[in-house]
């Protein structure tokens, strides 16, 4: 059995999963009420709230689960990229209960971990296969060859694009976090409305600043009245430049490398556009899109646990590496 352990962003969660990748609990408190006010994730208050919650996640995740920690075989931990005081919380609270029960950690990264939430049962998907992994502090495309074996085909030169919807929304006058406010609105928008150019760069990258800045200009252009008036038809309008800039660049990047498999993960893995537009695609299903434990554990299954002595030296880091 593995214990998983994530806090790196707003989400303190803890997850059992056994060596075959069937999730036996997995728990997530979402601190996105606690952000709401500050319209974002304000660091040192998501360090101290993590704090206090990772116990009692941890324990809920062992209780549900059925499995007491004499049964827990290795501890998977995210140790970054991510909020490195949110970081430090799982990653003590990990390491303490390595050390205390001679139980084998596996440091793990949160990107290799939205990745293994493909190998999850019931139904895994197997390498080899092209992800585009897409959240709210990243946004890749990847050659998967194996599992735990990853290679970097494009990314971001700017914003995520789950920060381009989440400004976007703050545009529009929609709460944090945004993604899923502008995915509910635009069901009810034209997505045709508008037209918000996604700048083309050169390779496999990515630019999602300029889509965001034509917004902001089409807003002020348009004033607070009639802002109101076609609020739904902006969001459709953003959310269609957003998702074909994602799928071209996915479908593009599969044709390069002539994966027969593509698949979706992360936080923005979830809109419901986006998932329409790939129906060819193996996506995460939504409870493991935005942030959880249970894919840290997944990847816990597919790389090594450190010696016990090298858990002390053991940090966390803030940007991918
Ligand atoms: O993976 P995740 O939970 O955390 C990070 O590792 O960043 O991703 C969070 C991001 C946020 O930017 C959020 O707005 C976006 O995922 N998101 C969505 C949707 N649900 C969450 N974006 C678009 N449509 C959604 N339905
Ligand atoms: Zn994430």
């Amino acid at each position: 059995m593995i214990l998983g352990i994530e806090t790196s962003c707003d989400e303190t969660a803890a997850a059992v999963v056994s060596e075959d990748g069937h999730i036996l609990s997995s728990i997530v408190a979402s601190q996105a009420q606690l952000h709401v006010r500050y319209g974002g994730v304000v660091p040192e208050i998501a360090s101290r709230r993590h704090l206090e919650l990772v116990s009692p996640v941890i324990r809920e995740a062992l209780g549900e689960s059925g499995v007491g920690l004499d049964s827990v075989s290795r501890i998977g931990v995210t140790c970054g990229p991510g909020l490195i005081g949110a970081l430090l919380v799982g990653l003590s609270a990990a390491k303490a209960i390595a050390w205390s029960r001679g139980i084998p950690l596996v440091p793990v990264d949160h990107l290799r971990g939205h990745v293994a939430s493909l190998y999850l049962g019931p139904e895994p998907v197997e390498p080899p296969f092209v992800c585009l992994l897409a959240s709210g502090g990243h946004t890749l495309l990847l050659a998967v060859r194996a599992h735990g074996s990853l290679e970097r085909l494009g990314a971001t030169l700017d914003d995520a694009a789950g920060e381009a919807f989440d400004k976007g929304a703050r545009l529009l006058g929609l709460p944090y976090p945004g993604g899923a406010e502008i995915d509910a609105l635009a069901r009810r928008g034209d997505p045709e409305a508008f037209r918000f150019p996604v700048a083309r760069v050169p390779g496999l990258d990515f630019s999602f600043s300029g889509v965001k800045t034509s917004l902001l200009y089409t807003v002020r252009d348009l004033g607070p009245a009639r802002l109101a008036e076609r609020r739904a038809d902006l969001a459709a309008s953003y959310q269609r430049a957003i998702v074909r800039a994602l799928t071209e660049r996915l479908r593009q990047a599969a044709e390069q490398e002539g994966a027969d498999t593509i698949a979706v993960v992360g936080g923005v893995a979830a809109n419901s556009e986006l998932r329409a537009a790939l129906p060819e695609a193996a996506l995460a299903p939504l409870s493991l899109c935005s942030d959880n434990a249970a894919m840290i554990a997944s990847a816990a299954r597919f790389a090594s646990p450190l010696a016990l002595f090298e858990l002390f030296h053991l940090d966390a880091y803030a940007s991918a590496a």
